[in-house]
């Protein structure tokens, strides 16, 4: 079935709601990202926590970016407000929610155990919060979610280590390590014996990399680190080699539009490659990295993308695909999800 889907031409004006109303699936959410400055205020209030800026209007106003340390900065200080289980639960229930309206049905969501831990904040807490909201937007949302445990790269291998013990007795509640941070001089290869490690206990294995990285940082992802996805990837098209490994043996690029903008990765959303990416037959997705600070969840990517680099309904059918295909879901679920996007596009052609 999917893969001899013929995608009906689509009118311009019909692609927005198309984009909109197709499921789909978010593999590339940093939850801490998702914090919207309305809930920093409220989480800061509820557990006493001072912030340097006087209001929500402030807050959002410093959300002006020159690069990804000029975010990251912020970005942690935002964190600063989580210390109980329920700050973590409350935080993933409203991503959750504000995902299922934009027909997200299955999400992947990383969380920065380190950047809570060095707080005081326990590893339980943080993950039984975490992992509480996962089951209930199944439950209660119908969204299908897991957890992604990332480590700081601008932190030691060895703090890595001890964070990865201290997240083993709740194991059975992510289902792989990604890699995060300051990129740029923290290269994949200093994470190579955790990366080992964590692959021996049977974890997915993720790694940011190409994101302000130079392609070689994606090639170590890969043989080193041995990655089953690279997030973002853009700057792979710098590489024609790298361009055909990734074609090759389809790993998946977990690409963020807005993210590149906001951070200056592409000066406008016409520059940008996911075109180039997707017409070299990589298997791009679509996903909005920390959404509460780039601007648009899941269908403002979409939209804006769509609507700035001229992409058109097979464009969108095959990322809506590709980021089922490219998820860490059991086969059967695969397929389930990949007949609801195909009816999607068969109803929306004939209404
Ligand atoms: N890149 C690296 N680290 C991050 C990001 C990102 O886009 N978002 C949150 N942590
Ligand atoms: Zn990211």
């Amino acid at each position: 079935m999917s893969l001899n889907f013929q995608v009906p031409p689509v009118a311009a004006g019909r692609l927005p709601e198309l984009l909109n109303i197709m499921p789909k699936a978010e593999l590339h959410i940093h939850i801490e990202g998702s914090l919207e400055p309305e809930l920093i205020f409220a989480l800061a209030s509820r557990n006493g926590v001072a912030l340097p800026y006087a209001s929500v209007e402030a807050l959002r106003s410093a959300y002006a970016f020159s690069n990804l340390q000029s975010f990251l900065d912020i970005y942690y200080a935002g964190a600063s407000v989580l210390l109980e289980e329920q700050d973590f639960y409350d935080m993933a229930r409203a991503y959750f929610v504000r995902a299922a309206q934009d027909n997200v049905v299955h999400a992947e969501l990383f969380f920065d155990p380190q950047t809570h831990t060095a707080r005081g904040v326990s590893m339980e807490t943080v993950i039984n919060g975490l992992h509480r909201a996962c089951v209930d937007a199944q439950a209660e949302l119908g969204v299908s979610a897991s957890l992604i445990l990332c480590f700081l790269r601008h932190l030691s291998e060895e703090d890595a280590f001890a964070t990865l013990e201290q997240a083993l007795p709740f194991q059975d509640k992510f289902i792989g390590v990604g890699l995060d941070s300051g990129e740029v001089g923290n290269p994949p290869e200093k994470f190579a014996r955790v990366f080992a490690r964590c692959r021996e206990l049977g974890f997915h294995l993720v790694a940011h990399a190409g994101e302000e990285g130079p392609p070689a940082y994606i090639w170590t992802a890969l043989d080193l680190l041995k990655v089953e996805r690279i997030d973002h990837g853009v700057q792979a098209s710098r590489d024609a080699a790298l361009m055909r490994r990734l074609a090759q043996d389809r790993i998946p690029l977990t690409v963020c539009p807005l993210s590149n903008l906001k951070l200056c990765v592409v000066p406008d959303l016409a520059s940008h490659n996911l075109r180039e990416l997707l017409d070299a037959g990589l298997m791009a997705t679509v996903n909005s990295d920390d959404p509460a600070y780039f601007g648009g969840y899941m269908n403002e990517n979409f939209t804006q993308t769509f609507a700035a680099t001229g992409l058109t309904a097979q464009h969108a059918y095959q990322l809506a695909r590709n980021s089922f295909e490219a998820s860490f879901i059991e086969a059967s679920d695969k397929q389930r999800y990949l007949a609801r996007l195909d009816e999607t596009f068969a109803r929306f052609a004939s209404a």
